[in-house]
């Protein structure tokens, strides 16, 4: 592959289907950056802007834009106070009419704020206010909100409306904007600018599940490597042989060891939503139906008819009852029993107990689901997890969130490499420079081993806001992003609002590949309120969409672009920094199940 590929990637797209396959590193240059177009699927928001207990009324687009922004506390409070933003706010008045219309064109700003603070406060949520004027004093209070969005708003295209998510780090915020039609009646790329936007920001009940003591623990250590200028430190390097990536005896061990013959976690308990849900699998060399059976129980079977062995389920997902084999229509229930199948008396007698599809073992877990794809396997789910990260991935419930989109990246990279993106925030300062570093501080991170699984912490701006809160409201969420690497291939990255789930699988045949199966889940815990869960919904989706972009558009194409050298030969060996703890923890924990030396720690790597 020329390096010119390198620069390719990925087939543009208008709009986003909630499933999709794109291919990574190979095929036409046309961009390297793909376009991120939004869905206009939330007209919701524009038609019935009811966020809480507020409302925003009387926006008149025309007659001046308005905005909204998230209030946290009385700290911003007080920031606003300081700007002196007069004729700042408007039209707001409480949902239920206890404090109707309690600000217009506000002389009473500070009444105004005082009674929105109380209110959110009261109600563990967070404010909506609105900025008449944007540009002005708006800009000034809204900070680096305005910057972000405003870089956003440039950079996209001249629709009609639009609608993103930014995040600085303290709380995402979800945007819609109108722009003015021209003179010729039109809009314009130039009519993209945030003093044309309107800007709803949604609330958000910030959700997190690990004991407190815990996410103090942790937050406290992002801080202490903030305030000292310190990351997570491996004590040494460690040099990685690019071989690795590329020899075909060691993928074909992995693919033994870890794929065919090791328990697999094939999704969250989302992916089955409900009794008769099945999706088939195939990615571990034996075709697999996943399903949940009438009484709801998880079950997994061997996707190959017992007749003459044809797939008995094409389809990748859906609700049936029954399975049935189009080529002579024998039929399965959705447990695998054979309770079908046409001209018995021609075909001869056989016992029909004897051959349901065949079952592999199944064990649904914390929300999470696994099955080993052969039939004798063992599943010990606790000693897989350990019991510490067991305990902590069940106070998640990741058993209540929904499936809420899903995507394939076929990827020209070795599956290890597309792990190893997602073990260190070295990178975000350069390779993220104007998006993830945004909203994290890079190069602080945070690592904790659970056997061959591990607990990685990105460090979110946000921090720089809980740390000044009483510690007793510090949530994790806002201070940091978990990612949990689970052994072998899963990377489960927790949010506000749901989970990004991500499969990294080989290719058996070539080394040089790997596909990435990412599903979105959302939590519909995060508000009682059906429009709020419908707001939360939709920017998961947001974040959703700019999370995938980004690991499709520059993560995974460094991931390529490191295979080229890996297939070249070019290197010998790369190197693993002391702040790259996670990646040291991942190879050596992966050579140890193959039975492979260990990577020795040096302190020296000029040696
Ligand atoms: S192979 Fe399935 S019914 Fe014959
Ligand atoms: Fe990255």
């Amino acid at each position: 592959m020329s390096n010119c590929c390198l620069e390719a990637i990925i087939g543009e797209q208008s709009s986003r289907p909630r499933e999709q396959r794109t291919v990574v590193g190979e095929g036409d240059l046309t961009a390297r950056r793909s376009r991120v177009d939004v869905a206009s699927k939330d007209a919701s928001l524009v038609s019935s802007p009811h966020r809480g207990d507020l409302e925003l009324s009387g926006i008149d687009c025309d007659g001046g834009p308005l905005a909204c922004q998230p209030v946290h506390s009385s700290d911003n409070l007080a920031k606003r106070r300081a700007v002196g933003d007069e004729g700042f706010v408007r039209d707001l008045h409480h949902k239920d009419g206890r404090c109707d219309r309690v600000g217009r064109q506000v002389d009473r700003q500070e009444s105004l704020f005082q009674t929105l603070d109380e209110t959110v406060h009261a109600r563990d949520q967070q404010l909506v206010s609105c900025a008449h004027e944007v540009v002005d004093g708006g800009r000034r209070d809204l900070g680096q909100r305005c910057d972000l969005l405003d870089g956003q708003l440039r950079q996209r295209d001249g629709s009609q409306k639009f609608q993103g998510t930014v995040d600085d780090g303290v709380s995402p915020l979800c945007f819609v904007s109108f722009p003015k039609a021209g003179d010729d009646g039109k809009t314009h790329l130039r009519d993209h600018k945030l003093e044309n936007t309107l800007i709803l920001v949604l609330g958000t009940k910030r959700w997190v599940a690990m004991k407190h003591e815990t996410q103090v623990r942790l937050i406290e250590e992002l801080i202490s490597r903030l305030d000292s200028g310190t990351n997570v430190d491996a004590g040494g390097f460690r040099r990685n042989p690019t071989s690795v990536y590329v020899d075909p005896d060691l993928a074909a061990k992995e693919w033994e060891t870890f794929f065919r013959n090791h328990p697999q976690i094939v999704g969250l308990s989302g992916d089955l939503p409900e009794p008769g849900s099945f999706m088939t699998i195939d990615d571990f060399g034996v075709p697999i139906i996943a399903s949940r059976d009438a009484d709801g129980r998880f079950t997994a079977m061997v996707n190959a008819c017992r007749h003459r062995g044809a797939l008995v389920v094409e389809e990748e997902r859906g609700t049936s009852r029954r399975f049935t084999c189009r080529f002579h229509n024998w039929t399965y229930d959705n447990g695998g029993a054979l309770v079908g199948m046409p001209k018995r008396e021609h075909f001869g007698a056989i016992d029909t107990n004897c051959h349901g599809l065949i079952r592999l073992p199944a064990v649904e877990k914390y929300g999470i689901l696994w099955v080993h794809p052969q039939p004798d396997g063992v599943i010990d789910v606790d000693s897989l997890l350990t019991a510490e990260l067991a305990t902590e991935l069940s106070s998640w419930n990741f058993g209540e969130l929904q499936a809420d989109g899903r995507m394939t990246f076929d990827v020209a990279c070795n599956w290890k490499l597309a792990i190893d993106t997602f073990g260190e925030t070295y990178h975000f300062p350069s390779l993220h420079q104007n998006t993830i570093n945004l909203g994290f501080h890079g190069n602080v991170s945070g690592h904790e081993k659970f056997g061959r699984n591990h607990r990685f912490l990105l460090c979110r701006r946000g921090i720089d806001h809980v740390r000044t809160l009483p510690q007793e409201q510090w949530k994790l969420t806002e201070a940091a992003t978990p990612a949990y690497w689970l052994f072998p291939n899963i990377q489960l990255i927790t949010t506000d609002f749901g989970a990004f789930f991500i499969r990294v699988c080989p290719d058996p045949k070539n080394p040089a590949r790997h596909t990435s199966k990412i599903t979105i889940f959302f939590r519909p815990g995060t508000s009682e309120r059906a429009e709020e869960l419908d707001a939360h919904r939709e920017l998961q989706r947001h974040l959703s969409q700019l999370f995938t972009d980004i690991i499709r558009d520059e993560d995974y194409v460094m991931s390529a672009s490191q295979q080229v050298t890996a297939n070249s030969g070019a290197l010998t060996h790369i190197v693993f920094g002391r702040n790259e703890l996670a990646l040291h923890h991942y190879h050596n924990t992966y050579r140890a199940a193959l039975g492979m030396e260990s990577l020795p720690l040096l302190s020296d790597i000029d040696a």
